[in-house]
C-alpha cells in the first residue's frame, strides 16, 4: 500500500499554512483581484473555497456553471495561494428540498426542517446521496489537475441527524448488520423492560418523541448509527475525490468535542485532521479547554500535525452576546494551536460577509476594510508564521495519555441516571486542568489505544467500558503504568447494561477498590474529605461507598454518612519494584485537591512538566526542540528558564528568565553554542 498524502503534502514547500474560508461568490469580481493582492500581502497560502456554493454551481438540477470557480482557482493559483476545495454538499440548493422533500431532515417530533438556512439534508436519503455524489464527481473531474488544488474539504461540520422513514430503514439495516437477528437485538436493548419487545424489524424506528424516557440502549445504538450514517456519506464523497486525485489529501472539518459524531472512527478515514475552534473570549477556562481540544486533534491525527481550519479573528455572531477578542488574542490562540501540533492556522473567513446569517462574524478583512488595526494584525501574524516554518512537521511528545470515548459519553449522558451533574466532557476538563497548569503534555486517546508508551494514563470517566478495553487498562497498570480512574467508571457494558456486582466491576481488581453505592451529594453542600495525613479538602456533587480491597485510602470522606470511608484510593497494581499504581477517585474533588492527586500520580509515573515554576496563566508546551510559553493571564509573568535560548518570534536571546506581557508568546529554541 502506498502512503497516503497528509499535512506534509501541504506544508512541503509552503511552510505553515495560513489563510481562511474564502467565499468569492458573495462578491463582484472586482473585489476578487483586491482579495488576491491582500492575500499575497498577508502571506496567505491556503484558502477554503466553495463550501456553500452548490446553488451557484448547479442553479437547476443538472445545469452547471463552473466557469466562475475556474476563475477563482486560476486567480488563487496565479497568486501562490493553494486551494482547499470543498464539496458543496453541506447546503443543498432549495430546488433539492422543493422537488424532493424527502431529502429534508425530520426532527424527533416528526417535523420536517426546511431550506432557508443550511445543513438541510437527511444523511440516509438516496436522492440526496445521488445528487451530492453527482456534483462531487463533476467537481472532482473538473479540478483534478488544477495546479491550485491542494486539499479536498468534504462537506462542512458533519452532525446532521434525521428521524424520517428513510433514516428508519437505514437504521434497521445497520441493526441487522450489528445483531443479525431480532432475538439478539431484543436482548441487547433489554426490551423485556416496559414491554418493548420487537416482533418484526419493521416495528423498529429511530428514538422519536415518546411519552417518557426512551430505552437507553436503543438511543445508544441510534447515536452510533447516526455517526456511521454520516460517515458512510462522507466516505462516498471521499472515494470519488480519491479516485480522481489519489495524491491530494482529503479532510472534513471537525468541531472539537462534538457529541453527535464519533471522531475516533472518522479520523481514520481522513488524510488530514482539521478542526474548527471558537474559544469563548469570556470563558476563564478557555485556554485549557482549547489546549485540550488541540490535544484531542493531535490524538485524532495519530500524533501527526493537524490543521486548524477555522477560528475567528475576533467575535463570532452565533452566541447570544459576542465578546470581541482583545488585540493580540487571535495571535495568541493561533500560536497555541501551533504549539500543540497544528501546521496550519486558518480562519473563518477571509472577508466579512455583507449579507446573510453571518454578517456580524469577524473576518480577516473586516467590513471597515484593510486599513484597520485588525487587518494589520492579520498581516503581521502571517508574516511571523513564515519565520516559524521550521516548526512544521515536528511532534509534540507526551508521556501522559487521557482516555476519551464517544460511546461512553453518549451512554453516560442519557436521561434516568443518578445525576446529570456528572458529565463526560466536564470530567475530562477537570482532570486535564492540573496537567495543563503544570505544563504536562497530554495525548487524548481512545480506550482502544496502545497505552504501552505512556507513563501515566488518566481516565476521567469511562462509564461504558468493554471487556477488552477494561482488560487493556488492567494490563497497562499491571505492566508498570500509572492509571488514574475517575468516578462512575466501568458501570455499563457496550449495550449500556449495568455490570452487576461490586464496582467498578471490570476494573475492581486492578484498582483494589470495591464499591456498592453511587451517592450523588446535595448541590451547594461541600463534601468534606481528609488526606491520610490529616489535612482537609472538599469535594462536591458526587460520592461513592467504596471499600479498599488491596488499595490504600489516600483520602477519606470526613463527614456525614460516609465519614471514614475511602474517597481516593491508590493501589500498587503490579508486583514488586518498578510496578505501576492504580488510582480510583470516588468523588469530584475541588480543583486544588484534584491537582494534588494528579501531582502524586505524576510523581508515581516519574513525569515532570515542561518547566518547573510556571506562573499561573502561563502555558508551557514543547513541540520538537521549541519550548512555547504563552501568557493567558491578565498580568505580566516572569518565567525562569534553564537554558539559553533564542525566541523564534523576535530573534531575542533569552537567558535565565523571560518576561511575558499579557497575551505574549515566546517560542524558545535552545541557542546553538
Ligand atoms: C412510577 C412507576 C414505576 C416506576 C417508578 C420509578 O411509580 O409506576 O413504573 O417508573 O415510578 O420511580
Ligand atoms: C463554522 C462553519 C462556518 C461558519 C463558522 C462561524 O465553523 O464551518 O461555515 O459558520 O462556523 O463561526
Amino acid at each position: 500500500m502506498t502512503a497516503r498524502p497528509g499535512m506534509h503534502t501541504l506544508t512541503a514547500g509552503r511552510g505553515l499554512l495560513f489563510g481562511g474560508d474564502y467565499n468569492p461568490e458573495q462578491w463582484p469580481e472586482e473585489v476578487w483581484a483586491q482579495d488576491a493582492e491582500l492575500m499575497r500581502a498577508a502571506g496567505v497560502n491556503l484558502v477554503t473555497v466553495g463550501v456553500f456554493s452548490w446553488a451557484r454551481l448547479e442553479p437547476e438540477p443538472d445545469v452547471r456553471d463552473f466557469t466562475w470557480l475556474d476563475r477563482v482557482l486560476d486567480l488563487m493559483g496565479e497568486n501562490g495561494v493553494a486551494v482547499d476545495l470543498a464539496t458543496p454538499t453541506a447546503s443543498p440548493p432549495p430546488w433539492l428540498g422543493h422537488r424532493w422533500p424527502q431529502t429534508l431532515p425530520v426532527d424527533e417530533s416528526g417535523h420536517r426542517l426546511w431550506y432557508g438556512s443550511r445543513n438541510q439534508f437527511c444523511p440516509s436519503s438516496p436522492v440526496y446521496r445521488e445528487r451530492a455524489l453527482s456534483i462531487v464527481s463533476a467537481l472532482a473531474s473538473r479540478y483534478a489537475s488544477h495546479p491550485a488544488l491542494a486539499l479536498w474539504h468534504v462537506g462542512n461540520e458533519y452532525g446532521q441527524v434525521c428521524h424520517c422513514d428513510e433514516s428508519a430503514a437505514a437504521f434497521r439495516a445497520w441493526l441487522r448488520e450489528r445483531y443479525g437477528d431480532l432475538g439478539t437485538l431484543n436482548e441487547a436493548w433489554g426490551t423485556t423492560f416496559w414491554s418493548q419487545r420487537y416482533d418484526d424489524w419493521a416495528e423498529i424506528v429511530p428514538p422519536r418523541l415518546a411519552p417518557y424516557i426512551v430505552n437507553p440502549s436503543q438511543r445508544l445504538d441510534w447515536r452510533r448509527f447516526c455517526s456511521d450514517a454520516l460517515l458512510e456519506h462522507y466516505r462516498a464523497e471521499r472515494d470519488i475525490l480519491r479516485e480522481h486525485t489519489p495524491g491530494t489529501p482529503v479532510t472534513t472539518n471537525f468541531m472539537g468535542l462534538f457529541k453527535p459524531v464519533d471522531y475516533w472512527s472518522w479520523a481514520a478515514e481522513e488524510d488530514v485532521v482539521s478542526n474548527d475552534w471558537y474559544p469563548e473570549p469570556g470563558d476563564p477556562l478557555a485556554p485549557a479547554r482549547t489546549a485540550l481540544t488541540h490535544d484531542l486533534m493531535r490524538g485524532l491525527a495519530g500524533g501527526r500535525p493537524w490543521l486548524l481550519m477555522e477560528q475567528a479573528t475576533s467575535a463570532v455572531n452565533w452566541r447570544p452576546h459576542n465578546l470581541p477578542k482583545p488585540p493580540g488574542q487571535f495571535r495568541l490562540e493561533s500560536l497555541q494551536a501551533l504549539a500543540r501540533g497544528a501546521d496550519g492556522l486558518c480562519y473563518f473567513q477571509w472577508r466579512a460577509s455583507r449579507f446573510g446569517a453571518e454578517r456580524f462574524h469577524a473576518a480577516m478583512v473586516p467590513h471597515a476594510g484593510q486599513d484597520t488595526r485588525l487587518h494589520a494584525a492579520v498581516r503581521a501574524h502571517g508574516r511571523e508564521l513564515r519565520g516559524l516554518a521550521s516548526v512544521a512537521g515536528t511532534p509534540v511528545p507526551a508521556r501522559v495519555a487521557m482516555v476519551f470515548d464517544w460511546a461512553s459519553w453518549w451512554a453516560l449522558e442519557e436521561r434516568g441516571r443518578p445525576s446529570d451533574r456528572l458529565n463526560a466532557t466536564d470530567q475530562l476538563l477537570s482532570y486535564y486542568l492540573p496537567l495543563w497548569e503544570r505544563g504536562v503534555s497530554v495525548d487524548v486517546v481512545p480506550p482502544s489505544a496502545d497505552l504501552s508508551g505512556y507513563a501515566l494514563v488518566v481516565v476521567p470517566n469511562l462509564f461504558l467500558v468493554g471487556d477488552r478495553d477494561a482488560a487493556a487498562l488492567t494490563a497497562y497498570a499491571r505492566g508498570g503504568g500509572v492509571l488514574v480512574v475517575g468516578p462512575f467508571s466501568g458501570v455499563v457494558d457496550e449495550r449500556s447494561h449495568v455490570r452487576t456486582g461490586r464496582f467498578p466491576a471490570p476494573l475492581r481488581e486492578v484498582l483494589g477498590a470495591s464499591g456498592e453505592e453511587w451517592l450523588p451529594a446535595p448541590d451547594d453542600v461541600p463534601v468534606r474529605c481528609r488526606w491520610a495525613g490529616g489535612a482537609a479538602f472538599t469535594a462536591h456533587t458526587w460520592t461513592e461507598l467504596v471499600a479498599a480491597e488491596g488499595a490504600e485510602a489516600v483520602a477519606e470522606f470526613a463527614g456525614g454518612d460516609l465519614a471514614g470511608s475511602p474517597a481516593v484510593l491508590r493501589h500498587p497494581a503490579g508486583a514488586g519494584p518498578g510496578s505501576g499504581s492504580a488510582w480510583y477517585v470516588a468523588t469530584m474533588p475541588e480543583p486544588a485537591a484534584l491537582g494534588e492527586i494528579i501531582a502524586r500520580a505524576l510523581a508515581d509515573a516519574g513525569v515532570a512538566g515542561a518547566l518547573p515554576g510556571l506562573p499561573p496563566g502561563v502555558e508551557a508546551v514543547r513541540r520538537g526542540d521549541v519550548l512555547f510559553l504563552l501568557n493567558h493571564g491578565a498580568e505580566s509573568a516572569v518565567v525562569p528558564i534553564t537554558e539559553q535560548a533564542e525566541d523564534l518570534l523576535t530573534g531575542a536571546v533569552a537567558d535565565g528568565e523571560v518576561t511575558l506581557a499579557p497575551r505574549d508568546v515566546v517560542a524558545l529554541r535552545p541557542h546553538a553554542e
